[in-house]
């Protein structure tokens, strides 16, 4: 799958995209990322790319020409036409961050990381937002990291390039880690549980601290049900939300709800 990142600060991403756990998915191509500034298609001496806000107010606005002119020659270098057709079922969809958008979670992660899934055109907004026509014609999908405002849309990009990532079969060193990670339906799209690694009884300072016995037990049956246990109690005191919605679907056995 592809991706295409709009950026007025391409630098700012090159380096994340280099390193780390999900490097590899970047390297071999699993997640191929290209980079776009659209001050390479902005006109003029001074290639401006914003403008102050009709109405008045504070800040800057990036403007709707140089953006048309970059995300039309991502679609020719992706071998798709420059406009489309309505907005209905587009061949790769644009996505703008801001935080007016969708909230991100694992199930949006999972579409985008799909084997079947094109990827994305993802277009990082920066200053007071972007000129609401360009997003009226070229924007499909808008989406948020969370209820609170960035400087600008690239930490989210990064955000979902990197869970693509670790979605991507043989990107993670154990293979099924992903499946065991918080969110996944895998677990019924539950918290996490915890984890304990040597020594077995640590000096800190709240004194020695001991892993919980059952871990020792070599009990594998026992185990998980500890971990099925921990992840229920995580879920109902830190997300609520996420416990009633496994009930919901029907994801919760007798036992758990006991
Ligand atoms: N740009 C600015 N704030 C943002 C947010 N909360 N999520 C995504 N992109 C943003």
């Amino acid at each position: 799958m592809r991706f295409d990142v709009i950026t007025l600060f391409p630098e700012l991403l090159e380096p994340w995209l280099a390193a780390g756990v999900t490097r590899r998915a970047f390297a071999s191509g699993a997640v191929q990322v290209r980079l776009w500034s659209p001050r390479e298609f902005a006109q003029g001496a001074y290639r401006r790319v914003d403008d102050r806000p009709f109405g008045g107010g504070p800040g800057m606005v990036m403007m709707a020409e140089p953006l048309w002119r970059c995300w039309r020659a991502v679609r020719a270098d992706r071998g798709l036409p420059p406009r489309r057709v309505g907005k209905t079922q587009p061949e790769v969809p644009t996505v703008l961050f801001s935080p007016a958008g969708r909230r991100l979670d694992h199930a949006q992660v999972a579409r985008f990381a799909a084997a079947d899934s094109p990827g994305a055109i993802l277009l990082c907004g920066r200053y007071e937002g972007i000129d609401q026509r360009f997003v009226d014609a070229c924007v499909d999908e808008e989406l948020s990291l969370g209820d609170f405002v960035l400087s600008g849309g690239e930490l989210a990009a990064l955000a979902l390039l990197d869970a693509v990532a670790r979605l991507q079969p043989g990107v993670l060193g154990d293979e099924g880690s992903a499946v065991q990670d918080s969110f996944h339906p895998a677990l019924d799209g539950l918290l996490d549980c915890p984890h304990y690694t040597r020594p077995e009884v640590w000096n800190g300072p709240a004194g020695p601290q001991g892993v919980p016995p059952v871990l020792l037990s070599g009990h594998h049956a026992r185990i998980e049900d500890w971990r099925r246990q921990q992840r229920l109690l995580r879920t109902a005191r830190a997300r609520p939300d996420l416990l009633e919605a496994a009930r919901v679907a029907g994801r919760l056995s007798s036992e758990d709800l006991a």
